[in-house]
């Protein structure tokens, strides 16, 4: 299948990345620890015991990589800024040097031609702040605006796409309800409030990096989305979709678009409403330039008899219809289901009327092969991409004002709780050498690219 769709000569089109998931250097030039290096470093907590060390060692090699998407055409790329770089002890005093490594990377992008896209926290808070309660602590929430106004002061005459937070809901539920995640908690309670501190630390960091930006600066968020489909018509099937929507889906694009939280949601998971100040929601809906979009997969639920406490699909008295036939799976165990990516779009759209959306995450993680040559087949992470991105035109064509996508991820790198065992590059790395070999799939993308490019 080619795409048959058309894309606007200035349509951004990107490779995604993450601090914690590529850099390495964890104990380097004055950065201090976050969550990540205490949770990776706690026994049973990520695949074989695997952590951040040196993850793509791209800390060390960044020029080498800049070089390497630009060889490849790519025409944007959405990096995190490592808090614990910028701020050791996650407030006070400022590690210049970590700065720097940013400034240079940003120096190194826009001499290459290439768009930066920031996000300031991608997951790896600093550990001194989770001494004093994490994301429990409203005061982190203070610390986080703080410290978006660090980074913005210095890069924010030459960054122009910004983003405070990468997928909120996952520091929430998955650090502190689930346990999957760092800090590791399981308590849905605490997931509610941390949730609520993590949306207050965007809504405060907001009118700091507009004071410290570009005139022209986009500043945005990004949430994951997981739409959720009725397996059938029965109608508590439906009730229960709903509910399932409202967690996976409205728990943080509400308060943020409409400035409350999904009426129901709190009920449905047998929780209390997040304490709060009277200014916060108002504080936390603040007008946005763009909504960073992260689609995978979908969830297709039919109903289940409701419980109390438990699981949260048990809560929802939903459960996941899985495998569904005549679908395909990634190795993450996620259906492929592109038309999810239209339909997520056109809803956004239609119901929250973003100023501007990009797609800041969109990939797959295969299991590559690599025979010690120049090659790596992934035909089909070339097909997903191909599906998706088709799926991504569509929308535009049918209304959705999106302006750009990222590809998860640029390299293979540390995918959090399942260590270095999910690829999702369109780069191949051999981790014992380091060395960066471009599977089949960042080929393809490059000339996807290429043939789109305006002919100067
Ligand atoms: C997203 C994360 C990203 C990566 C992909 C696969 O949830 O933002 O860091 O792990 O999933």
């Amino acid at each position: 299948m080619e795409i048959s769709v058309s894309f606007p000569p200035d349509f951004l089109w990107g490779v995604a990345t993450s601090a914690y998931q590529i850099e390495g250097a964890a104990y380097e030039d004055g950065r201090g620890p976050s969550i990540w290096d205490a949770f990776s470093g706690t026994p049973g907590k990520t695949y074989q015991g695997d952590t951040g060390d040196i993850a793509a060692d791209h800390y060390h090699r960044m020029e080498e990589d800049v070089a390497l998407m630009a060889r490849l055409g790519i025409g944007a790329y959405r990096f995190s800024i490592s808090w614990p770089r910028v701020l050791p002890q996650g407030k006070g005093s400022v590690n210049s040097r970590g700065l720097d490594f940013y400034e240079r990377l940003v120096d190194c992008l826009l001499a290459h031609k290439i768009t930066p896209l920031v996000t300031l926290f991608h997951w790896d808070l600093p550990l001194a702040l989770q001494s004093d309660g994490g994301w429990l602590n409203r005061e982190t929430a203070l610390a986080f605006a703080e410290y978006a106004e660090i980074v913005a002061r210095r890069l924010g005459d030459r960054v122009r796409w910004w983003a405070t937070l990468n997928e909120p809901w996952c520091s929430a539920y998955l650090g502190h309800g689930s346990g999957e995640h760092a800090p590791g908690l399981r308590d849905l309670q605490a997931a509610i409030t941390a949730g609520h501190h993590l949306l207050l630390a965007h809504g405060l960091a907001l009118p700091r990096l507009r004071a410290h930006t570009r005139s022209d600066a986009q500043l945005g968020i990004v949430l994951n989305f997981t739409p959720v489909y009725p397996a059938d018509e029965q109608p508590e099937t439906q009730e229960s979709a709903q509910q399932a929507d409202a967690f996976h889906n409205r728990w943080f694009i509400e308060p943020l678009y409409c400035a409350r939280y999904p009426e129901t949601l709190f009920s449905a998971l047998q929780v209390q409403p997040p304490a709060m100040e009277a200014s916060d929601l108002e504080l936390i809906a603040a007008p946005l330039d763009f909504l960073g979009v992260n689609y995978y997969t979908r969830l297709l639920v039919r109903a289940s008899a409701p419980a109390n406490g438990g699981p949260i699909s048990a809560r929802l008295a939903h459960e996941t219809v899985a495998p569904v036939p005549g679908s395909s799976y990634t190795e993450m165990g996620w259906e492929v289901y592109p038309s999810g990516l239209k339909d997520l779009l056109l809803r956004l759209q239609h119901e929250y009327q973003p100023k501007t959306m990009v797609v800041t995450e969109n990939g797959a993680a295969f299991h590559d092969e690599w025979d010690g040559n120049e090659h790596i087949h992934d035909g089909c992470r070339i097909a997903y991409l191909r599906q998706h991105i088709q799926a991504l035109g569509e929308a535009l064509a049918s209304g959705a004002a999106v302006r750009g996508y990222f590809v998860w991820s640029l390299l293979d790198n540390f995918e959090w709780a399942f260590g270095y065992s999910k690829r999702f590059g369109i780069v191949y790395v051999d981790y014992s050498t380091q060395r960066r070999i471009v599977k089949d799939s960042g080929y393809w993308y490059a000339s996807f690219i290429a043939a789109r490019r305006p002919r100067s």
